[in-house]
């Protein structure tokens, strides 16, 4: 397969795989939620997961972190096998974040991320009890290290503020700083701007490429797909636990089983969603106008005005297919 970014930085092709998966398989008694999954990230790339509601993709993402034991398959980060463990994962170099947030509401900011920190601090119990001077020093710098995180994540001055005051979109930026705190490699976010304005998921989206930039590379699941396709190298797509397409952004967004599977209408900034929208003003000026008109009192014709509008429209809904049996989805 051929990777590339279009933004002049390198063809990632040939770059050391920093994630390797290779037959990921997980059941859940007579459920498969994720199927004979591969999945490669390498060296500088931002790959993105899409897929409906229920896909398996955070499931996949617990059988990377350690959370699940696949049922089947193995995990290699940067050439080893990975022990399905979650604290030696994040020892080994991969950190994640959660699709529901999961930050200590009562602890500040500040130690939030120094809770992310701990699995890089060498000091054991002892030196903590006693605060000896290599603890103080150790904890000094570990202190600078979480304000320059939050800094690079925008909240260095809410250092001090409680993490449940934080509004939901700082509170996910939060969450991005604390998996940095642990120095991965790799970092897996499952729905980064769930929740976020426009504004919050642009800002969002330049925050991962400065990680990228870090030479941190990125798996993202999320749903915003002018996200996605702005932002990922390479996107693989999941449906019912399996690897339906992977590609880059045009290969995915062009592939009629995607299309039909999930992607369904063109997402805003897609080719052609320009006009979509033109459409939908358009209609919802007329309607205005007649709302507003004198004798609105036609009532014969609005529910038969409206008759054909919605036979025509539920031909496909496929992003919400299989959203019933997700609402536990992600109770890990
Ligand atoms: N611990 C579990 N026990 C039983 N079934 C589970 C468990 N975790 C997930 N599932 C099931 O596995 C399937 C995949 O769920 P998962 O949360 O991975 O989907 P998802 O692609 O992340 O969906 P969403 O986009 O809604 O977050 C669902 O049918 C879900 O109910
Ligand atoms: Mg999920």
């Amino acid at each position: 397969m051929t990777t590339t970014t279009e933004t002049g930085t390198e063809t990632t092709a040939t770059a050391a795989a920093v994630l390797e998966a290779r037959g990921v398989t997980m059941r859940f008694g007579g459920l498969t939620a994720v199927r004979d999954v591969d999945l490669t990230v390498r060296q500088g790339e931002i790959v993105g997961l899409i897929g409906p509601n229920g896909a398996g993709k955070t499931t996949f993402f617990n059988c990377l972190t350690g959370l699940y034991v696949p049922t089947e398959g193995q995990v290699s980060y940067k050439g080893t096998v990975l022990p399905p463990k979650p604290h030696l994962v994040t020892q080994a170099g991969i950190a994640r974040t959660f699709q529901n947030i999961r930050l200590f509401s009562n602890m500040t900011v500040l130690e939030n991320v120094l809770v992310g920190r701990h699995t890089r601090t060498k000091e054991g119990l002892w030196s903590a009890l006693v605060r000896g001077p290599g603890f103080k020093r150790a904890e000094a710098a570990s202190r600078a290290r979480a304000m320059e995180l939050l800094e690079f994540v925008g909240l260095a001055a809410k250092a001090e503020h409680l993490a449940r005051n934080l509004p939901y979109g700082e509170q996910r930026k939060l969450e991005i700083a604390r998996a940095l705190a642990s120095d991965p490699g790799l970092l897996l976010l499952d729905e980064p701007t769930a929740g976020m304005n426009q504004a919050e998921t642009r800002t969002t989206e330049e925050l991962v490429f400065a990680i990228r930039d870090l030479g941190i590379a990125v798996l993202v699941i999320e749903h915003d797909m002018k996200f996605i396709f702005n932002l990922c190298d390479r996107v693989a797509v999941l449906v019912q636990g399996e690897k339906l397409v992977e590609g880059t952004s045009e290969v995915v967004q062009g592939d009629e089983r995607v299309v039909a599977a999930y992607l369904g209408t063109p997402f805003e900034g897609a080719p052609g969603a320009e006009e979509a929208a033109e459409v939908e003003a358009a209609e919802a000026h007329a309607a205005e106008a007649e709302a507003t008109e004198p004798e609105a009192e036609a009532s014969e014709d609005a529910p038969a005005d409206e008759a054909p509008a919605a036979d025509a429209a539920p031909a496909e809904t496929p992003a919400s297919e299989g959203a019933d049996s997700t609402t536990e989805g992600d109770s890990k």
